[in-house]
C-alpha cells in the first residue's frame, strides 16, 4: 500500500521537568532529548515502520536540522523525492515540556513548512507512481492540503486530515476531506461551531452530528480513553486502548494516525485500524521521545497481536 503524507517536520526539543515555569520564572530541568518530530513526520513513521511504503511531501530549511531530517527520513526508507528546501527560512522546530505524569505541552514554528505551495504538493500527488491514500495535518498551509486531497481523490486515493494543531477548517479542504481524525480538545475547537453546540467527544451524539453535518467519516482520539469510531452506519463506537504506564505522550496521538492510515490503506476492518492505532499509541507513551518511542521489531507485534485480541495485556 502506498500512503502520501503532505506533512510537516520538526526537530523536537524535549525538556523533561518536574516543574513547569510560571510568568517570568526560571526552574531546573531534570533531562533533555533532541529529536525527529512534526505531525506529518511522525505519522509517516508510524506507518513506515508497520510496513506501507511512505512519502513525504514537505518543504525542508537550508539548515542542518534539514539535513539531518533527510538523512533520518533516507535510514527508514521513506520517499523524500518531493521534499524541497527554502533558502533563508529554518526548517521547523519544536520546543516541548514534559512533565513527570507524561503531559506534554508543545509550541511548534513550522517554518520552512509553510514554503511547501499548493500547486507544488499537487504536482507531487499527481507524479506518483501509486496513491492509496493522502493525509495532511495543520502544521502545513491549509491550501496546500487541500490540493493534495484533490489530486489524490482524482487518482481514487483515501484522504485523511488530522486537523492539529486546532484551526478552523477551511471549506475547501472538508469537502475533499473522507476522514477526520482529530484529538478530543480539537473535536470540541472544531465541531462546537459546526453542530451549533459545545461538542464534547464523550457524547456519541456529537461525535456523529459533526460526521453527518460534513458528510464524512469521524474518528476522535481520546488520550488513555483510547478513540470513538463513527461507523458508516452512524453508529459510535468508543474503542478502549491497552492499559500502560505513560512516560511521555508526546508524539501518541501521532502515533494513532500512522497506524490507524497503515490500517485502512491495508484494508483492515475500520475498527481494527483503530484498535491498532490505540496499541501503537499505548506503546508510544511508555518510553521518552517522539519518533523513537514509537513502536518496532517485536512491539509492532505485540501491538497486532493485541489488536487481535483487546481482552489480552499488551
Ligand atoms: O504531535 C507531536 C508533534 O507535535 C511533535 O513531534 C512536535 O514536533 C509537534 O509538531
Amino acid at each position: 500500500m502506498n500512503i502520501w503524507v503532505v506533512g510537516s517536520t520538526m526537530i523536537d526539543m524535549i525538556a523533561y521537568s518536574e516543574k513547569i515555569p510560571g510568568p517570568g520564572e526560571t526552574v531546573v530541568g531534570q533531562r533533555f532529548q533532541l529529536g525527529f518530530g512534526g505531525k506529518g513526520a511522525n505519522q509517516a513513521v508510524m506507518a513506515r515502520r508497520l510496513g506501507a511504503d511512505v512519502g513525504i511531501i514537505n518543504c525542508l530549511g537550508t539548515d542542518v536540522f534539514g539535513d539531518q531530517t533527510l538523512e533520518n527520513f533516507a535510514s527508514l526508507g521513506i520517499d523524500t523525492r518531493f521534499v524541497t528546501r527554502a533558502a533563508g527560512v529554518s526548517s521547523g522546530v519544536a520546543p516541548i515540556w514534559v512533565e513527570p505524569n507524561g503531559t506534554n505541552r508543545i509550541i511548534c514554528v513550522p517554518g520552512a513548512n509553510f514554503a511547501m505551495g499548493p500547486d507544488e504538493a499537487a504536482a507531487a500527488i499527481e507524479a506518483a507512481e501509486t496513491v492509496d491514500l493522502v493525509l495532511a495535518q495543520f502544521e502545513m498551509l491549509q491550501e496546500t492540503a487541500a490540493t493534495a486531497f484533490r489530486a489524490g481523490r482524482t487518482r481514487g486515493a483515501v484522504t485523511v486530515l488530522n486537523p492539529a494543531p486546532a484551526a478552523p477548517p477551511l471549506p475547501d479542504l472538508l469537502a475533499s476531506t473522507d476522514w477526520l481524525v482529530p484529538n478530543e480538545v480539537e473535536f470540541a475547537e472544531i465541531a462546537g461551531p459546526i453542530i451549533g453546540r459545545p461538542a464534547d467527544a464523550s457524547r456519541p451524539e456529537d461525535v456523529a452530528a459533526l460526521a453527518q453535518t460534513l458528510g464524512l467519516r469521524v474518528v476522535v482520539t481520546i488520550g488513555d480513553k483510547g478513540a470513538a469510531l463513527c461507523c458508516a452506519d452512524g453508529e459510535v463506537k468508543y474503542i478502549a486502548p491497552p492499559a500502560v504506564q505513560p512516560v511521555d505522550t508526546t508524539g501518541a496521538g501521532d502515533a494513532f494516525v500512522g497506524a490507524f492510515c497503515y490500517g485502512l490503506a491495508g484494508g483492515m476492518a475500520e475498527e481494527d485500524a483503530v484498535g491498532l492505532g490505540c496499541a501503537c499509541a499505548a506503546l508510544s507513551v511508555t518510553k521518552p521521545g517522539t519518533q523513537m518511542s514509537f513502536p518496532e521489531g517485536e512491539d509492532l507485534d505485540r501491538a497486532r497481536a493485541w489488536t487481535r485480541d483487546p481482552g489480552r495485556t499488551l
